[in-house]
């Protein structure tokens, strides 16, 4: 190793490995990743998944944009490049709570194929499962739960994704979800039927 982090000794030896972690938890660690535009519905979907998996015995974490950019990311705004540094923070804490065994549920806009290539990236493309929340633009303003799209009309919200900055439709995701023609526990419905496989702990 050479350059900044040549006197950086990570240990990964003697320590118990992520399987380890998984056989005591009985399920597969994954990352669940929701892409889609702000108000489509992302997190509304991602609480009631994490509530069902609960009742049914698996750990997860609920990771999602307003959350995070409170803490970890509060330095981080809405440019391409904080976007992408963002999404990497992310992935990267993902990361360390798939080593624990735990099932990351991450709702974030993740607008462009860059961003979401990179967390596949980190992850590795076999932990990752992409669910696209389709929600047209015309809905999640008509919503406008936060009141955002209101002031990103108005000039308010520079860099706003769907309005003045891009959002890239995922080419292939695991799953995708028209919330327009689908009830939130219908949706659940049918990511757990794609989930549930991947994450019941086989013992190999
Ligand atoms: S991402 O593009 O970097 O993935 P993230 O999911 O973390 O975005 O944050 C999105 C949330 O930040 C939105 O749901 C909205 O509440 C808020 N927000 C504030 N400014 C913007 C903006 N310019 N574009 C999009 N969302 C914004």
């Amino acid at each position: 190793m050479s350059g900044k982090n040549s006197n950086i000794h990570p240990v990964f030896d003697k320590i118990l490995k992520r399987d380890d972690k998984e056989r005591m938890l009985n399920q597969h660690s994954v990352v669940v990743w929701f892409t889609g535009l702000s108000g489509s519905g992302k997190s509304t979907i991602a609480k009631v998944l994490e509530q069902e998996l609960h009742k049914k015995g698996y750990i997860s974490k609920v990771l999602d944009g307003d959350n995070v950019r409170t803490g970890i990311n509060s330095n981080l705004g809405f440019s391409d490049s904080d976007r992408k540094e963002n999404i990497r923070r992310i992935a990267e804490v993902s990361k360390l709570f798939m080593d624990c065994g735990i099932i990351l549920i991450n709702c974030f806009i993740s607008p462009t194929n860059i961003i979401r290539n990179q967390v596949k990236e980190i992850v590795g493309k076999e932990n990752y499962f992409e669910i696209f929340v389709n929600t047209s633009l015309e809905t999640c303003e008509k919503r406008d739960t936060k009141g955002i799209y209101a002031k990103a009309r108005k000039g308010l919200i520079k860099d706003f994704t769907g309005i003045s900055a891009p959002y890239e439709v995922p080419d292939n995701p695991d799953i995708e979800i028209k919330t327009e023609e689908l009830s939130i526990n219908n949706a659940v419905e049918v990511i757990l039927k794609k989930l549930l496989p991947r994450i019941e702990y086989k013992n190999v």
